[in-house]
């Protein structure tokens, strides 16, 4: 089934910080965020067992699970299995550090096959509380987690979780499946695959104002083809887009800065926000069905809905485009 056709709108919440991603966040605040969502009229939340080991399914599933289940959307993610053992040493996850050395102390297991898949869910059910979800997405299964080793994970992905999950989709169990990546070369080598497809994609950072163009050369015109359409993650490159520090979750390099600077200069002399110019920009793709922002704090929900509604002028994207800030391939909005 399209995402389009099975997403609320295209304002969703992502809860990757929910997991205690860089620093640890009161389990208040973390209600309240989440509460905050919910105020706003937000209806597709996305979590995975790998945020926190399993702190952000927890925090989400706490004020989901009062919800009615057929009021929201609800994806999240297999491959990493959270075992009821506690870590012992620091985890490495690449060059992704200590992402979530706040979250909780269990064992992951990192593993994509039949068996995982499976009791990856069962475990995502019963800490969401909750009896199923809408979309399973296959997490990380690609270089920035595993190196040049990422093809042995993908292909025990693809003869496991693909097939379970393309299983549980044609029967009913859940209404959609893709993979939840920051790379584009995993999603171009599965719509190449001639096997079931995944109904969609979760691309995260690579399809925001700092970084679309190696997006737009292959994998959306291809989806686009196979009228496969995606989720916009990481729409704020982890927060530097949003007035954060981050970029890619790391410091953000001085270049990186510089260019942040030039967008805030020309969002500034149009008197409009960056938060509009990045989710914007991220949904003008017409393969963008939603854009799903994180947060920690209830304040950044109401800047998020209001810079969904925010009116950007023509102008404004014409100067983007004309100051060489975006590529040239990258649709605009009101086609400018
Ligand atoms: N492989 C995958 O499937 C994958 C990978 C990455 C992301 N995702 C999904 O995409 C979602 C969004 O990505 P993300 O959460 O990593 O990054 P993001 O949405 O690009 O940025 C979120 C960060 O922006 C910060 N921010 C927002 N408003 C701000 C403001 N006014 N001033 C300063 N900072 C501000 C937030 O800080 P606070 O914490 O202080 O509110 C938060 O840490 C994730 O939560 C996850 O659901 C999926």
């Amino acid at each position: 089934m399209s995402l389009q056709t099975i997403l609320p709108g295209r304002l969703g919440f992502g809860t990757a910080p929910l997991g205690n991603m860089f620093r640890a966040i009161p389990d208040e605040d973390a209600r309240a965020t989440v509460e905050a969502a919910w105020d706003q009229g937000i209806r597709y939340y996305d979590t995975a067992p790998f945020y926190g080991a399993g702190l952000a399914e927890e925090r989400l599933g706490q004020v989901l699970s009062g919800k009615p289940r057929d009021s929201y959307v609800l994806s999240s993610k297999v491959g990493r299995v959270i075992l009821d053992e506690h870590e012992t040493e620091t985890p490495d996850f690449g060059e992704k550090g200590g992402l979530f050395e706040h979250g909780n102390p269990n064992k992951v297991l990192h593993e994509w096959t039949a068996d995982a898949t499976e009791r990856s869910i069962e475990g995502s059910l019963r800490r969401l509380g909750v009896d199923r979800l809408d979309i399973v997405w296959v997490h990380d299964i690609a270089q920035d987690f595993h190196g040049d080793a990422w093809i042995q994970k993908f292909e025990e992905a693809r003869t496991g979780a693909f097939r379970v999950l393309s299983r549980l989709r044609d029967e009913g169990v859940i209404k959609a499946w893709g993979l939840g990546v920051n790379k584009t070369e995993p999603i171009e080598l599965t719509l190449a695959l001639d096997e079931p497809q995944p109904d969609g994609f979760l691309l995260a950072g690579r399809y925001t104002l700092l970084d679309h163009a190696h997006a737009l050369q292959r994998l959306l015109p291809l989806a686009q083809e196979q009228g496969v359409d995606m989720v916009v993650g990481g729409p704020y490159s982890s927060g530097v887009l949003a007035g954060g520090t981050n970029f890619e979750y790391q410091q953000a390099p001085p270049e990186i800065v510089e260019r942040v600077r030039k967008l805030t200069e020309l969002t500034d002399k149009h008197g409009i926000s960056i938060k509009a110019a990045a989710l914007q920009f991220s949904l003008a793709h017409p393969a963008s069905a939603a854009v799903i922002p994180g947060a920690t704090r209830p304040s950044r929900i109401a800047e998020d809905t209001a810079a969904l509604a925010e009116n950007v002028p023509t102008a404004f994207w014409s100067d983007l485009r004309a100051g060489g800030l975006v590529s040239p391939a990258a649709p605009l909005p009101q086609g400018a």
